[in-house]
This record gives structure tokens, C-alpha cells and sequence, in this order.
């Protein structure tokens, strides 16, 4: 076999997986791994990265981040997002519909590509939404290159309407027949806006209001349906944000029973609670809301037997003058944080909350693994994408929020201390930050490749397809 030209080789550094941390030099020829080998063997290459003392990644892969493009361009652009996503370490991103027009026919999905191709830093895959009224843009949507959909069962940022649980479900059975996940925000929408208006009605507009609208039962509630659909049609299902330690049960029951449902939480569901809110007030306000203190053990203890399979950020950009009013029912939910994600938990790692390869299985292992990119994505080793993040666990610094790439600033994070950094990132072979500094191009980031498992559809017998057949 005709040996293949390396163009990268990282020298010295620690390459982790989920099962092992191990000293070796990572070889790249082109967009791929070429070879993960003991020290000193492979030659001099053209370009090295001396990753002495350095941890060697899989790139981070963010199953949740809005970058607001189309319609919200001056909240966050592809350019800002994926800057900012390169910057902390993340290679895929995966990308919401709740922009403007919102991603749920062809023609969004079209302009939605155009932004992502001519701007994205990194590589990714854009949500098809599913709602009340475009069920039979579903096939198309996937024809077309969606790389999964979202379902926004409970009112969030674009006030998107809530599909009807007969939509929902007929949706699923459409989506089990091509191996699709979909991801649900799971809260109950009729809850929160009856205690919404009421509290409204009373006066209240302290920030606290916000998490009294959303009790847990909310997530108990629509988690507990989407499982029910995902079940009954064989659909894949990914639980968006888990906040609270309520619904868990059901997802641990779920995956026991062999439901091929996966689940997320984010930094600041692990690492915030309610006790943050005198000195956040409107800024925290996101959906779901960061809880009482005790849900993040809660959260924590998920991740660590499995009941949570990963991280993402929800990477909700707003400008400050939509998240500062002193009434809570006028800031904007949510606030950015593909930057920060691993340096924070990194910053965990330090501290002996998780191991630096539990951080590889939840940040990028997991995720390729829900998403069908598994083993192009997601792994460091030969015939990988070269997506790679090159960290420094020894060096941290506070986090500003005027050093972010994120057009927004209002991250909730400002002024965290962190005791690890992101020092290289890589994605496809291709050097996007070098020493911390953005040096990729935009229109560098392509779509991600999928190969979604084989399709398990069940009860089509009963779908709506079937039901509408004319029978003599
Ligand atoms: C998100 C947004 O701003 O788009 N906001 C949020 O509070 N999380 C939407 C969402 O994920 O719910
Ligand atoms: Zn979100």
C-alpha cells in the first residue's frame, strides 16, 4: 500500500478516549486521522504541534445551540456562533429551527444552508423542525439534509406553537421508517401558560416567577409522552436541557426497556441553582429554569450511571437590552455558552467531578454515537475525521464576557474562574485556533455525515398512513 503523505503530526500530547488516556503522536493526511502511534515513531511532518504536557481531544460535539440565522442575525450569525463554538474546543455543532422563517419547510432549510456553508467554522448539522402543520415536509426536510428535528412540545424563544400530541405522534411514525431522532423540549405548554397568565394577573414579575410557571411536573409530564410516543412508533428520541431530577426515573426505565431514547443537560444545570439568582436575576432566565439546589446531584448522578448520556449548552445568544428589564416576563430566555462549556467542565475535571475520558464519553463520544457520525466523528483514531481540541489542564483563566466571539455577551459565566483552556482546535484536518486565536475561515465548516442505525419502526400498522387507506 502507497504510504499517505502526513501534513500534521501532534507530537507529545495525552490522546484520550473514554476507555483510556494514553501518550501518543496523532498523524493527519489531509481532512483524516492517519495513524495514533507511540511516541517517537512517526517521522517529521511538514507542520507539527507540540502538545508536550497537553491533553488531546475528540472535538466537542454540540447536539443543542441556536445561531440565530435567518431572522435573528444581530443576536448571533453562523460566522460568531461557529467562531465561538471553534474557540472552546467544538468541532459539530447541531443547529435549532426556532430562527426566522423557522427550519420546518424547504425553502427555510435552503436559506439556512446558505448561511451555514458560506460562514461556518466548524462542521454541522441543522434541525428540521416538527410542528402542527408541516408533518408532510418531513421526508423532504430529510431528502434535503436535515440532520434530525426538534419539537418544541413547551413554548420557548420564536413562541413556536406546540404540535398536538396527534401531530406529535404521527410525526414519530413518518421518522421511525427513516432512522431520524428527534429532539423534544419537554415541558408542558398548557401548565406553564395558565400559571404564566395567572402570576401575571397577580403583579408577579420577580425572577423566581419564571421557575414557579415551569414546575418539574411539566417535564414529568411531556417526558413521560414523548417516551410514550417513541415507544409505541419505534422513533428515536433525544430529551433536550434535562434540568431536574424529576423525570429521571422514567428515562431510566425507558433505556431498560430497550427505547432508543437519548438524553442531554447543560454546564449550568450541573453547576447553578436558584441560589445564583440575586446575582443574575433576569439573566438566568432560561428554559427549563435552573432549579431549586439539590437537582444537580441529581443531574450529576444521571450522567455518571448512564440515565444522562451528554452535554450540550442550548447556545441561546440574546443582547443585553433584551435580558436586563426588572420584570422577568421580558427578558429573553436563555444565554450563550458553546465557548465555555469545556473549559468549565474541564474545570470539573480538575476538581474531580468527572475523568478527563467521562468528558470525552459525554462531549463528543456520546454524541456521535446519537447522530449516526460515529466512528468518522467523535474518536481519535486512524480514519477519523481530524476533529480535534488540544487542552491545557493546567492553565485557566477568569471568564470575560468581553472575550467571547458570541455577539452575545450576556453569558451567565462571567467571571467564572477556570483551571483548563482550549489551546488548539482542528477541525477536518484543518487548524481553526492556534494558541487560542481564531484563525479559520469561514465557509471552512461543512455538514456533518450521518449514518443513522437501521430504522426499527413499530405499530406502523396503525400510522396514520396506513388508517387513511381506502379498504372495500
Ligand atoms: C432557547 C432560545 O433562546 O432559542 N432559549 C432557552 O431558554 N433555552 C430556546 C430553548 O432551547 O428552549
Ligand atoms: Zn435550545
Amino acid at each position: 500500500m502507497e504510504q499517505e503523505k502526513v501534513d500534521l503530526v501532534i507530537r507529545g500530547g495525552t490522546v484520550v478516549s473514554p476507555s483510556s488516556s494514553i501518550k501518543a503522536d496523532v498523524a493527519i493526511s489531509g481532512q483524516k486521522i492517519s495513524a495514533v502511534s507511540s511516541q517517537g515513531i512517526l517521522p517529521r511532518a511538514e507542520h507539527e504541534i507540540d502538545a508536550e504536557g497537553l491533553y488531546v481531544l475528540p472535538g466537542a460535539i454540540d447536539s443543542h445551540v441556536h445561531f440565530r440565522e435567518p431572522g435573528y442575525a444581530y443576536k448571533e450569525d453562523w460566522a460568531t456562533g461557529t467562531a465561538a463554538a471553534a474557540c472552546g474546543g467544538t468541532t459539530s455543532v447541531f443547529e435549532m429551527p426556532n430562527t426566522n422563517p423557522p427550519t420546518g419547510t424547504l425553502e427555510a432549510l435552503a436559506l439556512k444552508q446558505e448561511c451555514a456553508s458560506r460562514q461556518a467554522h466548524v462542521d454541522y448539522g441543522i434541525y428540521g423542525l416538527l410542528d402542527e402543520n408541516n408533518i408532510e415536509n418531513l421526508e423532504a426536510l430529510i431528502e434535503n439534509g436535515v440532520s434530525g428535528f426538534k419539537c418544541f412540545m413547551g413554548n420557548t424563544f420564536g413562541n413556536l406553537p406546540a404540535p398536538s400530541d396527534g401531530a406529535i405522534l404521527e410525526g414519530f411514525e413518518i421518522l421511525s421508517r427513516h432512522g431520524y431522532r428527534c429532539t423534544v423540549h419537554a415541558e408542558n405548554p398548557s401548565i406553564m401558560a395558565r400559571r404564566q397568565a395567572r402570576m401575571e394577573a397577580a403583579g408577579r414579575t420577580d425572577t423566581l416567577a419564571h421557575l414557579a410557571a415551569r414546575p418539574e411536573v411539566c417535564a414529568v409530564e411531556a417526558v413521560g409522552r414523548a417516551v410514550a410516543f417513541a415507544e409505541w412508533t419505534g422513533a428515536r428520541l433525544h430529551i433536550a436541557h434535562k434540568s431536574s431530577k424529576d423525570a429521571l426515573y422514567i428515562l431510566k426505565d425507558a433505556k431498560a426497556r430497550g427505547v432508543d431514547v437519548t438524553v442531554e443537560t447543560c454546564p449550568h444545570y450541573l453547576l447553578m441553582s436558584t441560589d445564583d439568582t440575586d446575582r443574575l436575576g433576569g439573566q438566568m432566565r432560561v428554559n427549563p429554569p435552573i432549579r431549586e439546589p439539590g437537582h444537580a446531584e441529581a443531574l450529576w448522578e444521571g450522567l455518571h450511571d448512564g440515565t444522562i448520556d451528554m452535554i450540550a449548552t442550548d447556545h441561546a445568544p440574546h443582547q443585553p437590552e433584551e435580558k436586563d428589564s426588572k420584570n422577568i416576563w421580558e427578558c429573553d430566555c436563555g444565554f450563550p455558552g458553546v465557548e465555555t462549556q469545556m473549559p468549565i467542565m474541564l474545570t470539573q475535571v480538575n476538581q474531580g467531578r468527572l475523568s478527563l475520558q467521562q468528558y470525552v464519553k459525554w462531549s463528543a463520544h456520546a454524541p456521535a454515537h446519537a447522530w449516526g457520525c460515529y466512528p468518522n466523528k467523535g474518536v481519535i483514531q486512524a480514519g477519523s475525521d481530524a476533529d480535534i481540541a488540544i487542552v491545557d489542564m493546567g492553565s485557566g483563566s477568569m471568564i470575560d464576557r468581553e472575550m467571547l466571539h458570541s455577539k452575545s455577551k450576556m453569558t451567565v459565566w462571567h467571571g467564572f474562574q477556570t483551571s483548563a483552556s482550549v489551546e488548539w482546535t482542528l477541525v477536518r484536518g484543518a487548524v481553526v485556533v492556534e494558541k487560542g486565536v481564531l484563525v479559520g475561515k469561514q465557509g471552512h465548516g461543512k455538514p456533518v455525515q450521518q449514518n443513522m442505525p437501521t430504522p426499527a419502526p413499530r405499530n406502523q400498522d396503525k400510522s396514520m398512513e396506513e388508517i387513511v387507506k381506502i379498504r372495500f
